[in-house]
């Protein structure tokens, strides 16, 4: 049986007093929750890992920096996300990759250092909407995939996110059909590449204006493991369903 996730991506929003979101979700996880991640901006990781105590609920950073320390302002290391008691790191994200001109080689080196760091690498990838309209979205995950997953990808180390770069934050959210095509395509990827025994074993979220009334559907296709939610996951009663979906599916 492969991993459940529910992962929430909380972007540049929230401040200390969006803790309570945290404590609201505590109470609102299902008996049966799949694993459950969120990533608050940097500066909340201590006191949101602090909130979530011994609930089960997982705590991860944005984004990190590929060294482990010194002269880059402004940037956080996997070691230091990881000395907040984080667990989980993205990397790749498109609002990276677009605004920050983060390419492949540069988010395998980051997932190489959430590793050396004992962190898990939430790896994103997705295609944008003009490769969506010219049908090359197989093409680019392709792609993406060869050059964002290190070698040493395990099911343990890795989470991938297919994040098409045109559902986030659109309510745009590709069919059911479409899903399925895509997360098939990338689980005999990473079959072919790593081996049944580790490529059958790592989760495939599916992200991109994920809510709690699309949430189930998206959950029935077989190789979507869970999701990786950004507006909806910002307030506790929009994210607990979501994970109750995932529990259920
Ligand atoms: P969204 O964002 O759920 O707000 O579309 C998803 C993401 O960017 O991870």
């Amino acid at each position: 049986m492969r991993r459940k996730l529910a992962a929430g991506n909380w972007k540049m929003n929230g401040t200390a007093a969006n803790l309570a979101e945290l404590e609201a979700l505590k109470a609102l996880l299902p008996a049966n929750a799949p694993e459950v991640l969120i990533c608050p901006p940097a500066p909340l990781l201590f006191r949101a890992h602090e909130v979530v105590g011994d609930t089960g609920i997982q705590i991860g950073a944005q984004d990190c920096h590929s060294h482990e320390s010194g002269a880059f302002t402004g940037d956080i290391s996997a070691t230091m996300v990881a000395d907040t008691g984080a667990t989980h790191v993205i990397v790749g994200h498109s609002e990276r990759r677009e605004a920050y001109e983060e390419h492949d080689s540069d988010i395998r080196k980051k997932a190489k250092a959430a590793w050396a760091a004992g962190l898990t690498a939430v790896i994103c990838i997705g295609e944008s909407g003009d490769d969506h309209e010219a049908n090359n979205t197989l093409e680019i995950i392709a792609g993406q995939l060869a050059g964002s997953l290190p070698d040493a990808t395990t099911a343990t180390n890795t989470v991938i996110a297919y994040e098409p770069i045109w559902a986030i934050g659109t309510g745009k959210v590709p069919t059911l059909e479409q899903i399925v095509q895509v997360h098939d395509f990338i689980r005999a990827k990473i079959v072919t590449r790593f081996g049944a025994e580790i490529g059958d074993m790592i989760p495939l979220l599916y992200g991109g204006s994920v809510k709690p009334d699309n949430a189930a559907t998206i959950f029935e296709a077989e190789n979507v493991d869970g999701a990786l939610v950004g507006g909806a996951s910002l307030k506790a009663a929009d994210f607990a369903p979501i994970i109750q979906a995932l529990a259920a599916s």
